[in-house]
Formats: C-alpha cells, sequence, structure tokens
C-alpha cells in the first residue's frame, strides 16, 4: 500500500506527556464493559505503531465473552498446575503463588486484548531464507521484529486506552499456557499468541512505578 502523505500539525506535547509520564497502571478494574466503539477507537490508534516494512503482523482479538475468558482463566491455573508437579519447583511456592497471580490479571478486567503476532514478511526475512539460514540464527541476527511490532502496537494501544480514561495492563505471564489459550482464541498457526492486555476502568488509584535515572539509561557515544 502506497503510504499516505500528512501534513505536520504541532503536538500537544503536555497531553502527550501526561499520558506518557502517569501509565494509567492498576491491578483492579471495574466490571462495566468497555463499549465496542471505545475498543474499536484505542485499536484504530494502535494500527499507527511502527511495524516492520509497514507490515502490520499482528492482530487483536477484543475479548469480552465471560464464559470465554473464564475457560482462559482455568487454562491458565491448569497450566500453574501442571508446573507445580515439577520436583524442581517444590519447593517454590511463594514464587508460584506470585507468578500465577501476574499470569491471572487478564481476567480480572472486563476486556481482555489478545495479541497475535504473525511471521514477519520483510527483504531482510527473505534474504536470510535465501541464504539458507536456520530459523534459531534468523532470529539472533534479526532480533524477533514480529515481536517488536507487536509489543510497539501494545505500547500506542495501551497509551491510547489510558487516553480514554481506560487503565491497561499488559501481560505475558499467562502465555506459558499459549497453545491452549490458542485454541480457546481459535488462533491458527503461523499466527501465536504472545501477550493478553487488561483493559478496564481503574477501580484503584494508579501507581506510578519509580524510573531509573537517565544517566542509567541513556548513554552518548
Ligand atoms: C512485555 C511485558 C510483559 C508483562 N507481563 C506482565 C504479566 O504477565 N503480569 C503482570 O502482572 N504484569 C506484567 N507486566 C507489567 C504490567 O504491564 C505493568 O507494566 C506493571 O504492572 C506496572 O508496574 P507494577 O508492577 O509496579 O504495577 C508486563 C509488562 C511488559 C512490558
Amino acid at each position: 500500500m502506497a503510504p499516505t502523505q500528512s501534513h505536520l500539525v504541532p503536538s500537544d506535547r503536555g497531553g502527550y506527556e501526561a499520558v506518557v509520564r502517569d501509565a494509567c497502571q492498576v491491578r483492579r478494574f471495574e466490571h462495566e464493559p468497555v463499549p465496542r466503539a471505545d475498543v474499536e477507537h484505542m485499536v484504530a490508534l494502535a494500527s499507527c505503531a511502527a511495524s516492520p516494512c509497514s507490515s502490520q503482523a499482528w492482530r487483536l482479538i477484543a475479548v469480552q465473552d465471560h464464559e470465554l475468558l473464564a475457560a482462559m482463566q482455568a487454562a491458565v491455573r491448569e497450566r500453574f498446575e501442571e508446573l507445580a508437579l515439577r520436583p524442581q519447583l517444590a519447593l517454590h511456592e511463594r514464587m508460584r503463588a506470585a507468578a500465577i497471580k501476574q499470569a491471572l490479571l487478564f481476567a480480572k478486567a472486563p476486556l481482555c486484548i489478545a495479541v497475535l503476532a504473525l511471521p514477519p514478511s520483510s527483504p531482510m526475512k527473505e534474504l536470510m531464507e535465501l541464504a539458507g539460514v536456520s530459523r534459531e540464527e534468523h532470529d539472533r541476527l534479526c532480533a524477533r521484529p514480529e515481536l517488536q511490532g507487536a509489543g510497539a502496537a501494545v505500547q500506542v494501544l495501551s497509551s491510547s486506552a489510558h487516553a480514554m480514561g481506560y487503565a491497561a495492563c499488559w501481560t505475558c505471564a499467562p502465555i506459558v499456557a499459549g497453545e491452549r489459550l490458542q485454541e480457546l482464541l481459535e488462533v491458527a498457526p503461523p499466527a501465536r499468541l504472545v501477550a493478553l492486555v487488561a483493559v478496564g476502568l481503574p477501580a484503584e488509584l494508579a501507581t506510578t512505578p519509580r524510573r531509573l535515572p537517565l544517566e542509567q539509561i541513556l548513554s552518548f557515544r
């Protein structure tokens, strides 16, 4: 698709910075459903995220069906129960409890957005294939563009949700039950479930996590 022309407009820097700085991160949500028009609007904004060769090699499924959410929750619990049987985890009950809490957060919100990554198609990928580079070597050399693209979309989605008054929590711990979740969501390969984003009205005051000082995260050469 040919890129469309756009005219640069002055940005609303204050509004943008407020959305980024006060990322609305909560772990408790109101039950009130998210109207379909709002879901469509936040996803339309997410579609503006950068992606390799503008491929938008990701898809989103908005899950609001209570039965499906309950089945997804059960699948994640079951997976953790399977893991608990591994002798190596016998003495790590507290760690397991913390992990399962993180993994089930998606089911606490009225809306769960499932994020699917599609295999990227780019000249780089074709070049690697022609060169006979193995899948593992390709992943190492090309730094998983499909995950980076999906991540960019999730960040824009979360910020958009926040700008619209919602809280969003990006989770990937439930992907430990990825295969079963994919069955429930009827996701066919090569698409792959990579994250679940919980979205809803916040039911608690948002916290702003502490951030590393600039000198620790930025260097100039
Ligand atoms: C890639 C990625 C994966 C994450 N996975 C989870 C997760 O599985 N469960 C979870 O509770 N939080 C997860 N988070 C963190 C939350 O999205 C959110 O950033 C965090 O809850 C905010 O900080 P807090 O933990 O201090 O509230 C993830 C964040 C990112 C960027």
